[in-house]
């Protein structure tokens, strides 16, 4: 059974749709504990209305880029945690979380990466920037952690077509659902140890 920690700023959708695959026994995993840099986020409620443990990291409180990272590093260990889940969560981690969880920290990304990517493309303002591109193909990207914004090895895309007439708001519903869908789907595959690394390319076996 493997240990998860999802960190979270906003709504949470995308924790609740993980939650439920693993409350109805699909992934064989435990969420440790949920991290937040919002002090109340819809995702505490959440959590904590099922038992799971909710921190929030201000790093504001922390001297320097050191002293924040121990703080993390800590509590991933103390919660023995196997795989770092960042659903929503819009801070770069420091580079010693990164290099601790090397392939084993994933991130979820509302358009196909590397288009749509990097710092400042986040939420509603990637739907916006597709839209104003004229592109008319966006999706969704789910993929390693690395020091940088967006550009960690590619675990899994799929495609959602832009329509004439979309909104950033009808846009961002339609990824949503692929979010909700392929998200559980990488993590199931994460947990089985089915995701290998070949070559430098990610490959996932059956189940
Ligand atoms: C999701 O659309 C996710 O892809 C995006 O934030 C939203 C969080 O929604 N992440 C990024 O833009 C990362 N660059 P949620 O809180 O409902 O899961």
């Amino acid at each position: 059974m493997k240990r998860l920690a999802v960190f979270a700023s906003g709504r949470g959708s995308n924790f609740s749709s993980i939650l439920e695959q693993i409350q109805s026994g699909n992934i064989p995993a435990k969420v440790a504990c949920v991290i937040s840099d919002n002090p109340q986020p819809p995702v505490f409620s959440i959590a904590s209305s099922v038992g799971i443990p909710t921190h929030w990291i201000n790093r504001k409180q922390f001297s320097g880029g050191d002293e924040y990272a121990g703080f993390l590093l800590s509590l991933l260990v103390k919660y023995e945690v196997d795989l770092v889940i960042l659903a929503g969560f819009l801070k770069l981690m420091p580079a010693p979380v990164v290099k601790r969880f090397k392939n084993a920290m994933i991130n979820i990304h509302p358009a196909l990466l590397p288009n749509f990517g990097g710092q400042g493309y986040f939420g509603m303002k990637v739907h916006e920037a597709v839209l104003s591109s004229g592109v008319k193909t966006t999706g969704v990207t789910v993929h390693f952690v690395d020091e940088h914004y967006d550009t960690g090895s590619i675990i899994r895309q799929e495609k959602v077509d832009v329509r004439s007439g979309d909104t950033p708001e009808s846009l961002a519903h339609r990824v949503l659902e692929v979010e909700h869908r392929i998200y559980p789907w990488v993590i199931k595959a994460f947990c089985e140890g089915r995701i290998k690394h070949l070559n430098g390319r990610i490959e996932i076996e059956d189940e």
